[in-house]
């Protein structure tokens, strides 16, 4: 079957199987092997992309589903000399180690900030529930999006992590009497 896809702005005619994923096109046909393949079942987000400017997951749809759509792929976002400032801020704050879910991490973080009027570390811990990350712990990745999403941020995220800590020693000594 044949689909006609804008990737990262160029455009490609493409023939593909019935059953192609749209990120195995992406990293087989294409070369943009940045959108990785965690799980291959929806669950760890490693394959996020957007397309017509929404995160989606690319394990999750066929790629004829995605025939005549605009897609963007992390390897569209920036340039090693120019970064996304989402990149600069996963950057800045150690928001990665080995650096397997920080392609969909960032494709996603950026869905969420653009599309949102205000953030809190609430609200960017439930944006990027669907993204796993099996080293840093989340804390980086939060304070890096935040330090991207700038003014939209309503709260400091260490002032809300340091609540959250004393709440859970509260609830700890409670536990313990
Ligand atoms: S590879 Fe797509 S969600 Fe894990
Ligand atoms: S940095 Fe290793 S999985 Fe997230």
């Amino acid at each position: 079957m044949k689909i006609k896809l804008q990737v990262n702005g160029r455009q490609y005619v493409l023939k593909v199987k019935a059953n192609s994923l749209l990120v195995t096109v992406l990293r087989e046909d294409l070369g943009l092997t940045g959108t990785r393949v965690g799980c291959d079942t929806s669950q760890c987000g490693a394959c996020t992309v957007h397309m017509n400017g929404r995160a989606i997951k690319a394990c999750s749809l066929l790629a004829v589903q995605a025939d005549e759509t605009n897609i963007l792929t992390i390897e569209g976002i920036g340039t090693e000399t120019s970064l996304h400032p989402m990149q600069e801020a996963f950057r800045d704050c150690h928001g990665l180690q080995c650096g397997f879910c920080t392609p969909g991490m960032i494709m996603q973080a950026i869905d969420l900030v653009e599309h949102s009027e205000r953030l809190d570390s609430a609200e960017i811990r439930r944006g990027i529930e669907g993204n796993l990350c099996r080293c840093t712990g989340y804390h980086n990745i939060i304070r890096a999006i935040a330090q991207a999403a700038g003014p939209k941020m309503i709260e400091s995220v260490d002032a809300a992590a340091r609540e959250e800590a004393l709440q859970e020693t509260a609830s700890l000594r409670e536990d313990s009497r």
